[in-house]
Protein backbone atom coordinates (compact mmCIF):
# COMPACT_ATOMS: atom_id res chain seq x y z
CA UNK A 1 0.00 0.00 0.00
CA UNK A 2 0.76 3.34 -0.30
CA UNK A 3 2.20 6.15 2.16
CA UNK A 4 2.50 9.61 0.98
CA UNK A 5 2.34 8.32 -2.89
CA UNK A 6 5.48 5.98 -2.12
CA UNK A 7 4.36 1.65 -2.59
CA UNK A 8 5.74 -0.36 0.45
CA UNK A 9 5.27 -3.41 2.09
CA UNK A 10 5.90 -3.86 5.76
CA UNK A 11 8.59 -6.64 5.43
CA UNK A 12 11.58 -7.03 2.69
CA UNK A 13 15.04 -8.06 2.37
CA UNK A 14 17.51 -4.67 2.32
CA UNK A 15 18.57 -4.38 -1.62
CA UNK A 16 21.76 -3.44 -1.08
CA UNK A 17 22.63 -6.09 1.51
CA UNK A 18 20.49 -9.57 1.12
CA UNK A 19 21.84 -10.94 4.39
CA UNK A 20 19.26 -8.09 6.55
CA UNK A 21 15.80 -7.51 6.83
CA UNK A 22 13.84 -4.36 6.87
CA UNK A 23 10.45 -3.17 8.37
CA UNK A 24 8.52 -0.67 8.94
CA UNK A 25 9.02 -0.32 12.39
CA UNK A 26 5.31 0.85 13.86
CA UNK A 27 6.14 1.88 17.64
CA UNK A 28 5.75 6.10 16.73
CA UNK A 29 3.43 5.91 13.86
CA UNK A 30 1.67 7.75 12.63
CA UNK A 31 3.90 10.21 14.14
CA UNK A 32 7.51 8.98 12.77
CA UNK A 33 7.71 6.64 9.94
CA UNK A 34 10.67 4.62 10.40
CA UNK A 35 12.53 2.39 8.68
CA UNK A 36 14.71 -0.59 10.40
CA UNK A 37 17.22 -3.06 9.59
CA UNK A 38 17.78 -6.10 11.70
CA UNK A 39 20.93 -8.62 10.89
CA UNK A 40 20.19 -11.13 13.25
CA UNK A 41 17.85 -13.62 15.59
CA UNK A 42 17.49 -12.04 18.70
CA UNK A 43 17.07 -8.59 16.93
CA UNK A 44 13.93 -10.20 14.84
CA UNK A 45 12.86 -11.93 18.01
CA UNK A 46 12.61 -8.36 20.33
CA UNK A 47 10.94 -6.62 17.04
CA UNK A 48 8.04 -9.08 17.25
CA UNK A 49 7.97 -8.88 21.16
CA UNK A 50 8.14 -5.39 21.24
CA UNK A 51 5.76 -4.86 18.82
CA UNK A 52 8.33 -2.84 16.34
CA UNK A 53 6.26 -5.38 13.51
CA UNK A 54 2.74 -6.57 15.10
CA UNK A 55 -0.65 -8.23 13.86
CA UNK A 56 -0.49 -12.01 12.75
CA UNK A 57 0.49 -11.75 8.84
CA UNK A 58 3.09 -10.04 9.96
CA UNK A 59 4.55 -11.63 12.80
CA UNK A 60 4.39 -14.72 10.76
CA UNK A 61 6.71 -13.06 7.49
CA UNK A 62 9.02 -11.70 10.27
CA UNK A 63 9.50 -14.96 11.88
CA UNK A 64 9.96 -16.46 8.32
CA UNK A 65 12.61 -14.17 7.51
CA UNK A 66 14.01 -14.63 10.78
CA UNK A 67 14.82 -18.15 10.57
CA UNK A 68 16.17 -17.07 7.60
CA UNK A 69 18.62 -14.71 9.40
CA UNK A 70 18.53 -18.27 12.11
CA UNK A 71 19.89 -20.06 8.97
CA UNK A 72 22.90 -17.76 8.30
CA UNK A 73 23.79 -17.77 11.95
CA UNK A 74 23.69 -21.46 12.18
CA UNK A 75 25.96 -21.36 9.38
CA UNK A 76 28.53 -19.88 11.28
CA UNK A 77 28.91 -22.08 14.62
CA UNK A 78 29.59 -25.55 15.21
CA UNK A 79 26.52 -27.02 15.46
CA UNK A 80 24.03 -25.92 12.39
CA UNK A 81 20.83 -27.99 14.03
CA UNK A 82 21.43 -26.56 17.35
CA UNK A 83 21.75 -23.18 16.51
CA UNK A 84 18.58 -23.17 14.55
CA UNK A 85 16.30 -25.13 17.18
CA UNK A 86 17.84 -22.18 19.75
CA UNK A 87 16.83 -19.33 17.33
CA UNK A 88 13.78 -21.94 16.93
CA UNK A 89 12.51 -21.16 20.36
CA UNK A 90 13.67 -17.92 20.91
CA UNK A 91 11.59 -16.91 18.11
CA UNK A 92 8.42 -18.77 19.19
CA UNK A 93 8.44 -17.18 23.02
CA UNK A 94 7.96 -14.14 21.30
CA UNK A 95 4.13 -13.42 21.45
CA UNK A 96 1.61 -16.55 22.34
CA UNK A 97 -1.43 -15.66 20.82
CA UNK A 98 -1.07 -14.96 16.91
CA UNK A 99 -0.50 -18.92 15.68
CA UNK A 100 0.75 -17.33 12.00
CA UNK A 101 3.73 -17.39 14.27
CA UNK A 102 4.17 -21.03 14.95
CA UNK A 103 2.59 -21.54 11.51
CA UNK A 104 5.57 -19.82 10.07
CA UNK A 105 8.10 -21.18 11.94
CA UNK A 106 7.04 -25.08 11.33
CA UNK A 107 6.84 -24.57 7.65
CA UNK A 108 10.38 -23.07 7.49
CA UNK A 109 11.79 -25.98 9.85
CA UNK A 110 10.28 -28.35 7.54
CA UNK A 111 11.80 -26.78 4.38
CA UNK A 112 15.16 -26.73 5.89
CA UNK A 113 14.68 -30.40 7.22
CA UNK A 114 14.32 -31.42 3.61
CA UNK A 115 18.08 -30.12 2.45
CA UNK A 116 21.04 -31.67 4.06
CA UNK A 117 24.17 -28.36 3.36
CA UNK A 118 23.92 -25.65 5.01
CA UNK A 119 23.93 -23.66 1.90
CA UNK A 120 20.93 -25.69 0.59
CA UNK A 121 19.17 -25.06 4.10
CA UNK A 122 20.09 -21.33 4.04
CA UNK A 123 18.91 -21.29 -0.21
CA UNK A 124 15.66 -23.15 0.87
CA UNK A 125 15.09 -20.41 4.10
CA UNK A 126 15.14 -17.57 2.05
CA UNK A 127 12.90 -18.58 -0.62
CA UNK A 128 10.21 -19.86 1.94
CA UNK A 129 10.40 -16.75 3.46
CA UNK A 130 9.61 -14.80 0.58
CA UNK A 131 7.03 -17.42 -0.13
CA UNK A 132 5.08 -16.79 2.96
CA UNK A 133 5.25 -13.05 2.24
CA UNK A 134 4.00 -13.34 -1.29
CA UNK A 135 1.30 -15.68 -0.31
CA UNK A 136 -0.30 -13.28 2.84
CA UNK A 137 -0.27 -10.59 0.30
CA UNK A 138 -1.74 -12.37 -2.24
CA UNK A 139 -4.56 -13.83 0.20
CA UNK A 140 -5.09 -10.82 1.55
CA UNK A 141 -6.08 -9.71 -1.92
CA UNK A 142 -8.57 -12.58 -2.75
CA UNK A 143 -9.93 -11.63 0.70
CA UNK A 144 -10.40 -7.77 -0.67
CA UNK A 145 -12.21 -9.77 -3.63
CA UNK A 146 -14.35 -12.11 -1.47
CA UNK A 147 -15.23 -9.13 0.85
CA UNK A 148 -16.06 -6.17 -1.46
CA UNK A 149 -19.41 -8.70 -3.14
CA UNK A 150 -20.58 -8.31 0.96
CA UNK A 151 -19.41 -5.15 0.78
CA UNK A 152 -21.56 -4.52 -2.82
CA UNK A 153 -24.82 -6.32 -1.47
CA UNK A 154 -24.78 -4.32 1.39
CA UNK A 155 -24.38 -0.88 -0.89
CA UNK A 156 -27.27 -2.31 -3.51
CA UNK A 157 -29.32 -2.82 -0.64
CA UNK A 158 -29.01 1.08 0.79
CA UNK A 159 -29.62 2.03 -3.07
CA UNK A 160 -25.85 2.75 -3.44
CA UNK A 161 -26.04 6.40 -2.84
CA UNK A 162 -25.73 6.28 0.87
CA UNK A 163 -22.34 5.13 2.66
CA UNK A 164 -21.58 1.15 4.12
CA UNK A 165 -20.86 1.73 7.30
CA UNK A 166 -18.40 -0.30 8.79
CA UNK A 167 -16.77 -0.60 11.77
CA UNK A 168 -13.57 -2.19 12.58
CA UNK A 169 -11.39 -2.81 16.07
CA UNK A 170 -7.76 -2.97 16.19
CA UNK A 171 -5.78 -3.12 13.25
CA UNK A 172 -5.93 -5.72 10.51
CA UNK A 173 -5.09 -3.72 8.38
CA UNK A 174 -1.93 -4.06 5.58
CA UNK A 175 0.17 -2.79 8.93
CA UNK A 176 -0.62 -6.05 10.00
CA UNK A 177 -0.08 -7.99 7.27
CA UNK A 178 2.76 -7.89 4.33
CA UNK A 179 -0.07 -6.31 2.34
CA UNK A 180 -3.48 -5.03 2.02
CA UNK A 181 -5.01 -5.96 5.21
CA UNK A 182 -7.27 -8.50 6.22
CA UNK A 183 -10.14 -6.44 7.51
CA UNK A 184 -9.56 -3.74 5.76
CA UNK A 185 -8.56 -5.22 2.05
CA UNK A 186 -12.45 -5.05 1.15
CA UNK A 187 -12.86 -1.93 2.46
CA UNK A 188 -9.99 -0.65 -0.13
CA UNK A 189 -11.58 -3.21 -2.84
CA UNK A 190 -14.84 -1.46 -2.02
CA UNK A 191 -13.38 1.77 -2.36
CA UNK A 192 -11.30 1.61 -5.34
CA UNK A 193 -14.41 0.10 -7.10
CA UNK A 194 -16.00 3.17 -6.20
CA UNK A 195 -18.48 2.35 -3.57
CA UNK A 196 -19.30 4.45 -1.00
CA UNK A 197 -17.78 3.47 2.16
CA UNK A 198 -16.91 4.76 5.74
CA UNK A 199 -15.64 3.22 8.55
CA UNK A 200 -16.07 3.66 12.18
CA UNK A 201 -12.49 3.02 13.93
CA UNK A 202 -12.31 1.83 17.69
CA UNK A 203 -9.62 3.16 19.29
CA UNK A 204 -8.29 0.43 20.50
CA UNK A 205 -7.29 0.71 24.08
CA UNK A 206 -4.62 0.26 25.44
CA UNK A 207 -2.01 0.51 23.01
CA UNK A 208 -4.82 2.35 20.03
CA UNK A 209 -3.51 0.37 17.18
CA UNK A 210 -6.77 1.91 16.28
CA UNK A 211 -6.57 5.22 16.88
CA UNK A 212 -2.61 4.96 15.32
CA UNK A 213 -2.53 2.47 12.34
CA UNK A 214 -5.75 1.94 10.88
CA UNK A 215 -6.85 5.72 10.83
CA UNK A 216 -3.63 6.16 9.26
CA UNK A 217 -4.18 3.63 6.95
CA UNK A 218 -7.14 4.53 5.85
CA UNK A 219 -6.14 8.32 5.58
CA UNK A 220 -3.12 7.21 3.60
CA UNK A 221 -5.81 5.50 0.94
CA UNK A 222 -8.27 8.01 0.96
CA UNK A 223 -10.99 6.10 2.48
CA UNK A 224 -13.49 8.19 5.06
CA UNK A 225 -13.35 7.07 8.50
CA UNK A 226 -14.17 8.71 12.15
CA UNK A 227 -12.37 7.40 15.18
CA UNK A 228 -14.41 6.54 18.07
CA UNK A 229 -13.66 5.65 21.77
CA UNK A 230 -13.68 2.17 22.37
CA UNK A 231 -16.90 1.47 23.63
CA UNK A 232 -19.30 3.82 20.97
CA UNK A 233 -19.88 0.90 19.29
CA UNK A 234 -23.25 -0.30 21.17
CA UNK A 235 -24.59 2.59 20.66
CA UNK A 236 -24.21 2.90 17.55
CA UNK A 237 -25.53 -0.15 16.25
CA UNK A 238 -28.36 0.95 18.59
CA UNK A 239 -28.79 3.71 16.00
CA UNK A 240 -29.07 1.99 13.14
CA UNK A 241 -25.58 3.48 12.18
CA UNK A 242 -23.46 -0.01 11.56
CA UNK A 243 -24.28 -1.40 8.16
CA UNK A 244 -20.98 -4.46 9.06
CA UNK A 245 -18.71 -5.05 12.15
CA UNK A 246 -15.15 -6.25 10.42
CA UNK A 247 -12.50 -7.19 11.78
CA UNK A 248 -9.29 -9.68 12.21
CA UNK A 249 -8.13 -12.43 14.01
CA UNK A 250 -4.97 -13.41 15.99
CA UNK A 251 -6.09 -17.55 15.46
CA UNK A 252 -9.11 -18.85 15.14
CA UNK A 253 -10.08 -22.33 15.92
CA UNK A 254 -11.16 -24.85 13.40
CA UNK A 255 -14.86 -24.29 15.07
CA UNK A 256 -15.11 -20.73 14.16
CA UNK A 257 -14.34 -19.25 18.00
CA UNK A 258 -12.61 -15.99 16.87
CA UNK A 259 -9.59 -14.58 19.07
CA UNK A 260 -8.36 -11.10 17.93
CA UNK A 261 -7.97 -8.36 20.30
CA UNK A 262 -9.39 -7.34 23.25
CA UNK A 263 -12.65 -5.89 22.96
CA UNK A 264 -13.85 -7.47 19.88
CA UNK A 265 -15.80 -10.15 21.78
CA UNK A 266 -18.25 -7.16 23.38
CA UNK A 267 -18.49 -5.81 20.01
CA UNK A 268 -20.04 -9.17 18.85
CA UNK A 269 -22.23 -9.41 21.34
CA UNK A 270 -23.27 -5.55 20.66
CA UNK A 271 -24.03 -6.26 16.91
CA UNK A 272 -25.78 -10.10 17.45
CA UNK A 273 -28.21 -7.72 19.77
CA UNK A 274 -28.94 -5.50 16.96
CA UNK A 275 -28.77 -8.07 14.26
CA UNK A 276 -25.86 -6.74 12.78
CA UNK A 277 -23.55 -8.82 10.47
CA UNK A 278 -20.55 -9.36 12.09
CA UNK A 279 -17.92 -10.58 9.78
CA UNK A 280 -14.46 -11.84 10.19
CA UNK A 281 -11.92 -11.83 7.52
CA UNK A 282 -8.50 -14.43 7.68
CA UNK A 283 -6.18 -16.12 5.04
CA UNK A 284 -5.85 -19.63 6.44
CA UNK A 285 -2.08 -19.07 8.03
CA UNK A 286 -4.53 -17.97 11.17
CA UNK A 287 -6.78 -20.98 11.65
CA UNK A 288 -5.72 -23.23 14.64
CA UNK A 289 -6.95 -26.57 12.77
CA UNK A 290 -6.09 -28.46 15.77
CA UNK A 291 -8.23 -26.38 18.38
CA UNK A 292 -11.93 -26.69 18.82
CA UNK A 293 -12.75 -24.56 22.13
CA UNK A 294 -11.32 -21.17 21.42
CA UNK A 295 -12.14 -20.25 24.90
CA UNK A 296 -10.21 -22.79 26.82
CA UNK A 297 -7.92 -23.51 24.31
CA UNK A 298 -6.77 -20.23 22.56
CA UNK A 299 -3.72 -18.90 24.74
CA UNK A 300 -4.45 -14.98 25.40
CA UNK A 301 -1.04 -12.46 25.81
CA UNK A 302 -1.05 -10.31 28.63
CA UNK A 303 1.28 -7.92 28.19
CA UNK A 304 3.16 -5.21 30.33
CA UNK A 305 0.87 -3.27 33.04
CA UNK A 306 2.13 0.04 31.81
CA UNK A 307 0.36 -0.09 28.44
CA UNK A 308 -2.90 0.48 30.58
CA UNK A 309 -1.32 3.16 33.02
CA UNK A 310 0.33 4.93 30.36
CA UNK A 311 -0.38 6.55 27.08
CA UNK A 312 1.54 7.81 24.62
CA UNK A 313 1.34 10.35 22.10
CA UNK A 314 2.55 13.78 20.27
CA UNK A 315 2.91 16.51 22.72
CA UNK A 316 4.66 19.92 20.96
CA UNK A 317 6.09 18.07 18.35
CA UNK A 318 7.97 15.77 20.13
CA UNK A 319 6.46 11.79 21.07
CA UNK A 320 5.71 12.14 24.92
CA UNK A 321 4.50 9.03 27.48
CA UNK A 322 2.23 10.07 29.99
CA UNK A 323 0.98 8.35 33.24
CA UNK A 324 -3.02 8.10 33.05
CA UNK A 325 -3.77 6.35 36.67
CA UNK A 326 -2.41 6.88 40.27
CA UNK A 327 1.09 6.08 40.49
CA UNK A 328 0.38 2.94 42.78
CA UNK A 329 -2.52 1.73 40.56
CA UNK A 330 -2.50 -2.10 40.26
CA UNK A 331 -3.66 -3.00 36.05
CA UNK A 332 -4.04 -5.63 34.40
CA UNK A 333 -3.14 -6.31 30.15
CA UNK A 334 -4.87 -9.22 28.62
CA UNK A 335 -4.63 -8.40 25.11
CA UNK A 336 -7.08 -10.48 23.37
CA UNK A 337 -10.04 -11.93 23.54
CA UNK A 338 -12.50 -14.70 22.29
CA UNK A 339 -15.01 -14.69 20.06
CA UNK A 340 -17.40 -17.40 20.18
CA UNK A 341 -18.39 -19.05 16.72
CA UNK A 342 -22.45 -18.23 17.44
CA UNK A 343 -21.67 -14.51 17.74
CA UNK A 344 -19.87 -14.63 14.08
CA UNK A 345 -22.05 -14.09 10.83
CA UNK A 346 -19.01 -15.21 8.55
CA UNK A 347 -15.84 -15.53 7.96
CA UNK A 348 -14.06 -14.12 4.78
CA UNK A 349 -10.95 -16.13 3.65
CA UNK A 350 -8.62 -16.35 0.36
CA UNK A 351 -11.29 -18.93 -0.74
CA UNK A 352 -14.12 -17.39 -0.14
CA UNK A 353 -16.63 -17.00 2.37
CA UNK A 354 -17.93 -19.22 5.00
CA UNK A 355 -19.98 -19.93 8.11
CA UNK A 356 -18.30 -19.52 11.28
CA UNK A 357 -18.25 -23.65 12.11
CA UNK A 358 -16.54 -27.00 11.28
CA UNK A 359 -17.96 -28.11 8.51
CA UNK A 360 -18.82 -24.98 6.40
CA UNK A 361 -14.60 -23.87 7.14
CA UNK A 362 -13.58 -27.63 6.33
CA UNK A 363 -15.93 -27.45 2.95
CA UNK A 364 -13.16 -24.33 2.20
CA UNK A 365 -10.32 -26.73 3.00
CA UNK A 366 -11.21 -29.83 2.64
CA UNK A 367 -7.73 -30.84 2.85
CA UNK A 368 -7.20 -30.19 6.55
CA UNK A 369 -10.07 -32.94 7.00
CA UNK A 370 -8.32 -35.24 9.21
O1 LIG B 1 -1.30 -7.02 19.39
P1 LIG B 1 -1.31 -6.86 17.91
O2 LIG B 1 -1.30 -5.46 17.45
O3 LIG B 1 -0.31 -7.75 17.23
O4 LIG B 1 -2.75 -7.45 17.62
C1 LIG B 1 -3.14 -7.89 16.43
C2 LIG B 1 -4.22 -7.06 15.93
O5 LIG B 1 -3.96 -6.00 15.44
C3 LIG B 1 -5.61 -7.49 15.96
O6 LIG B 1 -5.98 -8.34 16.92
C4 LIG B 1 -6.07 -7.78 14.55
O7 LIG B 1 -7.41 -7.54 14.48
C5 LIG B 1 -5.79 -9.17 14.10
S1 LIG B 1 -4.22 -9.35 13.43
C6 LIG B 1 -4.57 -9.41 11.78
Amino acid sequence: MNVNGKPYRTIWLKQSDERQVQIIDQRNLPHEFNIETIGNVASMARAIQEMHVRGAGLIGAAAGYGMYLAALEASESDDFDQSLESSYQALKETRPTAVNLAWALDRQMAAMARETSPVDKIAIAISTAHEIADEDASFCASIGRHGLELIREISNRKGNAESVNILTHCNAGWLAFVDHGSATAPIYAAHDAGLPVHVYVDETRPRNQGARLTAWELGQHGVPYTLIADNVGGHLMQHGKVDLVLTGTDRTAVSGDVANKIGTYLKALAAKDNGVPFYVALPSSTFDWNIRDGVAEIPIEQRDDEEVTFAQGLCDGALKRVRLSPESSPAANYAFDVTPARLVTGLITERGICEANEASILGLFPEKRV
